[in-house]
Formats: C-alpha cells, structure tokens, sequence
C-alpha cells in the first residue's frame, strides 16, 4: 500500500486532532476512503482474528434516511440520561446535537463492526488509526454511537447480520471550520508513577 500520502508528521496529526462535527458537503474521494480503510486496518488486534468490520456508506439517499435514525438514537441515549428537549442539555451535549441534527448531511459515514458480536477493544485501534489517516490527508471526523432501541432497524437498513456488532458510527469530510488543538486536563493530573496517587515529575 503507498502511504505516501499520510505524510503529515505524527505528532501534528494527534496534536490537532479533535472532533470535527460540521462538514462541507464536497465528497470524500474513494481513493481516500481506500487510505483511511488502509490505515485503520494496520492496527493491532486481538490475536490478529481480525474481526473487525468497515461498512462505508456515502451514498446521499442512504445517509439521509441513515441520519434520521442517528438522530432518534442520540435522543433516546439524552433521554435516558434525563434530558427531553434541547432546552435541558448542559452545554457540553451542544455540539453533539448539532451533529445528531445534521448526520444527515454527513459526504461520508464508516460504521465500524465486530463479526461475532466481538466487544468494542475488537475496532478501537483501528478507528483511531482511521481518525489519524483522515485527519493527515484533512477528512475531518468523529467517533459517535446509536442506542439499542435503534439496533434492529440499523441492522436491517444495511442487511447486517444479527451476530455483528456495532461499535462506531463515523462521519467523515472536509471540516467547516478548523482542526485543533483539543483541551484536555494535563498530563500531571492523570498520571501517576509506580503507584496510584504518586505524582509525576512535571507539572
Ligand atoms: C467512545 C466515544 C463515543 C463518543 N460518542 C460521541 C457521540 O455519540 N456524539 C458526538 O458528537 N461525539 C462523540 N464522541 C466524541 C467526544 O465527544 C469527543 O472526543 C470529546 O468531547 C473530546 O472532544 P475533542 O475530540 O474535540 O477533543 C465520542 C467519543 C468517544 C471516545
């Protein structure tokens, strides 16, 4: 595989890495679409089963009706947390539900899939070495999930076996707006040396 084209530096690629919600409409080229799969597939993986599975939508139709029920699921898992209306959601949900208003309008949309019902640590490496890969060639993405009230449904829009399990939803495209850099709390506050509570030597 030429993955020359993934030659934006590492380090920059995690550092302004962050969530990318908004798109413009312009399509993801196949070609990218190949890389980013390209990528995601290098990551390690239990026992090298490789049980994960990439379904790509980017047909406009499918997105749409796709997107109508992504929005349902992101109300039912607010719901269930106790928020009925938009009104009640503490700010940090505000960018989600933007996202969850317009999925519909997603170029492209990579469901990341287990065969054998396998668990989440099956695809997590692999849709962050997808997330890097768009991130390098200027795709803009984000990990998302639905909600087991619209499991049936999204195994039927897209024929998917009963004993393959969802994991991500991933919109992909050329972000309105601009990568990082993401806030996080510093790394002295979340790590420790040799034993739980005991500081590192930075601040
Ligand atoms: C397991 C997981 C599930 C997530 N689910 C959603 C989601 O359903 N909708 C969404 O808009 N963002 C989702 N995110 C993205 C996070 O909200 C985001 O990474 C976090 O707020 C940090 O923001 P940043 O990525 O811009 O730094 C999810 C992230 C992870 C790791």
């Amino acid at each position: 595989m030429d993955y020359s084209r993934l030659s934006m530096s590492l380090g920059e690629a995690i550092f302004t890495q962050r969530s990318i919600r908004r798109f413009r409409p312009d399509p993801v080229p196949l070609t990218d679409i190949r890389l980013m799969l390209e990528a995601a597939v290098r990551a390690p993986n239990g026992s090298n089963q490789q049980i994960a599975r990439f379904l790509v939508v980017n047909d406009r139709a499918t997105i749409r009706e796709f997107g109508t029920l992504y929005h349902e699921a992101w109300w039912a898992k607010r719901r269930d947390e106790g928020f009925q209306q938009r009104e009640d959601l503490p700010p940090h949900f505000h960018a989600s539900a933007g996202l969850a208003d317009t999925m519909t309008e997603a170029p492209c949309i990579v469901f990341a899939l287990a065969l054998d019902n396998g668990p989440a640590n099956c695809v997590i490496p692999a849709v962050q070495n997808l997330m890097l890969a768009a991130r390098a060639i200027g795709i803009g993405s984000v990990p998302t999930t639905l909600h087991p009230s619209v499991m049936a449904r999204f195994h039927a829009m897209f024929g998917i076996p009963d004993d393959v399990s969802f994991h991500f939803c991933v919109p992909l495209g050329y972000p309105q707006g601009n990568f990082g850099p993401n806030s996080r709390k510093p790394t002295s506050a979340t790590t420790y040396l040799g034993r739980w509570d005991a500081p590192v030597p930075w601040e």
